[in-house]
């Protein structure tokens, strides 16, 4: 059962989440070993990304021995389009922290043979110890990554088509619907369910009715964020808006 935790507001969530992943990070340099993190794009983590540039720059926090494995990619744009998650995590996040370029994996979107490009993943996931810690946001149609209903739970990174709940939703960060793509590669669910502890972020009374469904809906590929509900270290971080239909 996924453990629900209720926070002031998203901002005192993402000083929560950045708190377990520091001490991840810290726990793990002590043993000589590497952190590996999995991170999504999308409005939510941001406030998460500002406390984590915070940490390094103003406690000291170091990224040197993190390794990153992004969600999701849309299909077709580079690594320097705009509105591709590679740039989102490099203005939002990557930037500002001391991370080597070469520790951080986001899908490649204009590669060819997705399902190469896929399983290449799937082995450089595995070849860096598995996920530690994977950060999930939540879409309005219950994907994680891009898992769109139907996902079944033992899906792997793969080339999915985009709902048009989700294009639309995201049409805001494009300006405009008809420049949304219309698919994306993503960590399938069962990729996500083998990471070793998940922190499951939702914020606002949009998220509300799908949080709900999510943790009180027996799990099917339906909605896949139901899934999570057997996984066995899997937190859901609200705010008290999300939290209102629970
Ligand atoms: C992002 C991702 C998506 C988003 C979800 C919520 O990498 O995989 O599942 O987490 O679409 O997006 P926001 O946070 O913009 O509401």
């Amino acid at each position: 059962m996924a453990h629900v935790l209720v926070h002031a507001d998203k901002v005192a969530a993402a000083k929560a989440v950045s708190a377990v992943i520091r001490d991840l990070i810290v726990a793990k340099a002590k043993a000589g070993q590497t952190a590996v993190l999995g991170l999504a794009t999308g409005s939510t983590p941001l406030p998460l990304y500002a406390e984590l540039i915070r940490l390094h720059r103003e406690e000291g926090l170091s990224f040197r021995n993190v390794v990153t494995f992004n969600l999701d990619e849309y299909e077709g744009l580079a690594g320097d389009h705009d509105q591709s998650y590679r740039y989102f995590m490099e203005q939002n996040l990557f930037r500002s922290l001391d991370i080597p370029k070469g520790n951080t994996h986001v899908p490649a979107g204009t590669a060819c043979d997705h399902a190469r490009t896929c399983a290449d993943y799937e082995t450089a996931i595995r070849n860096a110890g598995g996920i530690d810690l994977q950060v999930l946001g939540i879409g309005r149609t219950g994907h994680i990554g891009f898992n769109e209903p139907p996902s079944a739970r033992d899906s792997r990174t793969r080339h999915v088509h985009l709902d048009e709940v989700t294009r639309r939703d995201n049409s805001v960060f494009f300006g405009d619907l008809a420049r949304v793509p219309h698919g994306a590669l993503t960590m399938g669910v069962g990729t996500i369910m083998d990471c070793r502890r998940v922190e499951l972020l939702a914020f606002g009374a949009g998220k509300a009715e799908i949080v709900r469904r999510s943790l009180r809906s027996a799990p099917s590929a339906d909605c896949p964020a139901s899934w999570l509900q057997e996984h066995p270290a899997c937190t859901f971080h609200l705010d008290p808006e999300a939290n209102s239909r629970l």
